[in-house]
């Protein structure tokens, strides 16, 4: 790769380390950085927790200065699209009307908001968060806001409910489901959150549809749920998930599938395009089938596992995924992927604090989700990314030294498929 252009089509946590990460490693070739937005690359996490609230500024989330950009001679089009991919010729087409080739191409283009398909959606009110254009936004609306209506009780819904709630502001969370972030968590864990924000005054509606979104004078006033009931709200969350953005991928007859396909080693079905972040589904180690994860872990691991492969130094995206949550006192961590556990075990105590809930399917360990216990989670990701065993006797039993376990090398029979 001496002396070639990597492209990276995407300015987020993933393709900003992808450029960071060819630098650091000695790439000598040219290295640009596209980002739709037109910041410099910033970290979104803070965006609805230290952010939101106001405990930061902006000049924190930049992930480094504009001058780094220059000393490290990374060339950052802020505020620039890549609309076409030339597969044939290696050229990319810029929204600008500009066109750039390349020798390797990093999809890092993420996803986007889910738009909720009712009508009276697009009433002044009635926002989303995923930018920081959208954090001002919410940030502004906060402020006059009375009656809060946040539809989806996944991540963003709750991190949103606890920094309003905090507000001392009326707070309705309209979930469709069951139980909170089910997506992600066990219902060991989505119970405690209930229960914990239920305490600060947030209100839950489960299993409701809301069908329509009120207003007077273009701005939203209520939200009707199935059934006919109508909630007020002068601001309307919506956090009901992503869609990865593989538009520019399906044009350029990419393999996708719920994201940009790739190998192990992130390639896509084009040896010349990998991708990263939210916007790849990749074969992992650590579940049964293909997965694309939404998380920083995961972008930034995977970026950088890119970047070795660039200079050379290629090796199988291995990194145990980790996640974490801050919800006003509470910090949830998770590591693994914890979908389709078939029997949870509970150390530590709900009631003092801090708790994990270890989640196993067939008698095997598939990740840990801690509750203010942050040395459990440290313990788990080495546990997980080591494929050591701990039966679920050993993760109840508080007698049990769970950090010098972990500290055991792994027999062969234990180390994950
Ligand atoms: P999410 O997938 O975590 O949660 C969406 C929730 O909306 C689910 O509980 C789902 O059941 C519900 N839902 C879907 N359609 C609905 C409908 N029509 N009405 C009511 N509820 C509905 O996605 P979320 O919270 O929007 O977050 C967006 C992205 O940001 C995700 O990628 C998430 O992982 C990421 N994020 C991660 C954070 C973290 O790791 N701490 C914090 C904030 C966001």
């Amino acid at each position: 790769m001496a002396g070639e252009t990597v492209v990276i089509a995407g300015g987020g946590q993933g393709g900003f380390q992808v450029a960071a990460s060819l630098r650091q490693a000695g790439f000598d070739g040219r290295v640009l950085l596209i980002g739709d937005e037109p910041e410099l690359p910033y970290q979104r996490p803070p965006l609805s927790k230290a952010y939101l609230s106001g405990q930061s500024s902006r000049e924190m989330l930049s992930l480094r200065p504009e001058q780094f950009y220059a000393d490290q001679q990374i060339e950052l089009l802020a505020g620039e699209r890549v609309t076409v991919i030339d597969r044939h010729r290696r050229r990319l087409q810029l929204a600008s009307a500009g066109e750039l080739g390349y020798d390797h191409l990093v999809l890092a283009v993420g996803a986007r908001n889910r738009a909720l398909p009712v009508p009276g959606a697009d009433l002044d009110g009635v926002l989303g968060l995923r930018t920081v254009a959208d954090a001002d936004a919410l940030r502004e609306r906060l402020k006059g806001a009375r009656d809060v209506a946040i539809v989806g009780a996944g991540f963003i819904g709750l991190e949103f409910a606890a920094v309003a709630a905090a507000q001392g502001l009326n707070v309705q969370v309209l979930e469709a489901a069951r139980r909170p972030m089910s997506r992600a968590v066990s219902a060991h864990t989505s119970d405690y959150f209930t229960q914990a924000h239920t305490q600060s005054g947030v209100k839950f509606n489960f299993g409701a549809c809301v069908v329509r979104l009120h207003g007077s004078g273009g701005r939203v006033t209520a939200v009707e749920i199935a059934g006919g009931q109508r909630l007020p709200a002068d601001l309307v969350l919506v956090g009901i998930g992503v869609i990865p953005n593989t538009e520019l991928a399906i044009a350029a007859e990419l393999a996708t599938g719920d994201g940009v396909l790739v190998d192990e080693h992130l390639v896509s079905s084009d040896p010349r395009v990998s991708a990263i972040g939210d916007c790849a589904q990749y074969p992992s180690r650590f579940t049964a089938g293909l997965i694309r994860l939404e998380s920083v872990q995961n972008a930034v691991d995977q970026a950088r596992t890119v970047a070795a492969r660039l200079v050379g130094n290629g090796a199988p995206y291995a990194k145990v995924p980790w996640f974490w949550s801050d919800q006003g006192k509470l910090k949830l961590q998770i590591v693994g992927v914890i979908a389709g556990h078939d029997a949870t075990v509970l150390r530590g105590d709900p009631d003092r604090g801090g708790f994990s809930v270890f989640c196993y399917r067939g008698g095997k360990l598939l990740g840990i989700e801690s509750v203010n216990r942050p040395a459990d989670h440290m313990v788990g990701r080495r546990l997980l990314s080591d494929g050591i065993g701990l039966t679920p006797e050993q993760a109840a039993d508080e007698g049990f030294d769970l950090k010098a376990h972990a500290a055991t090398p792994a027999k062969p029979s234990e180390h994950v498929a």
